[in-house]
């Protein structure tokens, strides 16, 4: 087997915006002394200004797995652990604070955010400059677009209309059939399974299990159902506060998140 994610002492850092004095005058005061040169009038003791000063907070702190190429690792953890900053930074989004990531291959994300889809541009369309963008040719995106568009359960007469005037499950469904039927070594998928009907959802992990199985890709999948991660995933690794506490199996880490949440 070989390597197809390592992640190495990976931190996410987050500037929040500027803290202020609780009214807008004694912001004026702060920063007007500020500029004159003055002492803060509204600082507290023990405290230096508080204007300018930047709240900032690790989202992710000294991060360090390794994912087998064909494996599928879960990423389990509360509300606000860290694991759409971790796959937002796998997916290339955005850019870690310290730390290396390393990949094998071309990663094909469905993140929270409908990322990777045009909304002027119709569903043909998109499916044509996603299959560019993982380094695919026109002939390649051909052979698979009967298959994308008969997986995503449009109808034939929406292929050819604006994403934007897509119900969300339809947009979900089309970016799903897309990113598992294109040429991808790695598939990222964060909380796509909340939207769309029970029969997709499981149509959608069936499709993940066999594209790894059969296909050898990488699978780095969240969910809120927990129950959809141990039936899909082999790994799962457990994020608290940004911190990585546990990867291992994923019924074990399964167990100790349900301790964690007291359940
Ligand atoms: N762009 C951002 N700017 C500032 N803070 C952020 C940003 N994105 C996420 N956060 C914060 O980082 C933490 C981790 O968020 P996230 O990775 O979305 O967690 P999860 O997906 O596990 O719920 C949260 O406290 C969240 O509020
Ligand atoms: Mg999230």
């Amino acid at each position: 087997m070989s390597t197809a994610v390592k992640v190495e002492h990976l931190s996410k850092e987050y500037r929040l915006g500027v803290i202020g004095n609780g009214s807008l005058w004694k912001d004026i005061q702060s920063w007007t002394a500020k500029l004159q040169g003055k002492p803060d009038p509204w600082t507290k003791i023990n405290e230096e200004s508080r204007i300018g000063k930047r709240e900032r907070f690790w989202a992710l702190k000294d991060i360090n797995f390794e994912v087998q190429q064909g494996e599928r690792l879960g990423i389990i953890g509360r509300n606000g652990a860290g694991k759409s900053t971790l796959l937002k930074i796998l997916s290339q989004i955005t850019a870690p604070t310290e730390g290396v990531v390393k990949m094998r291959g071309h990663v094909a994300s469905l993140l929270e955010v409908g990322t990777g889809f045009h909304p002027e541009f119709t569903g043909r369309e998109n499916i044509y400059l996603n299959g560019a963008i993982l380094g695919m040719s026109k002939a390649d995106i051909d052979r698979n677009f009967d298959e994308i568009v008969a997986f995503s359960e449009i109808e034939p007469e929406f292929i050819d209309t604006p994403v934007k005037r897509y119900s969300s499950g339809m947009y979900v469904r089309l970016a799903f059939a897309v990113a598992a039927h294109l040429n991808s070594e790695i598939l990222i998928a964060d909380e796509v399974l909340a939207v769309g009907d029970v029969k997709f959802q499981e149509k959608c992990l069936g499709k993940m299990k066999e594209v790894s199985e059969k296909q050898g890709r990488t699978v780095l999948f969240v969910s809120h159902n927990i129950g959809a991660v141990r039936q899909l995933c082999q790994t799962g690794a457990l994020l608290d506060h940004g911190k990585l506490l546990m990867l291992d199996n994923v019924d074990k880490v399964a167990d100790e998140y349900a301790k964690l949440i007291g359940q």
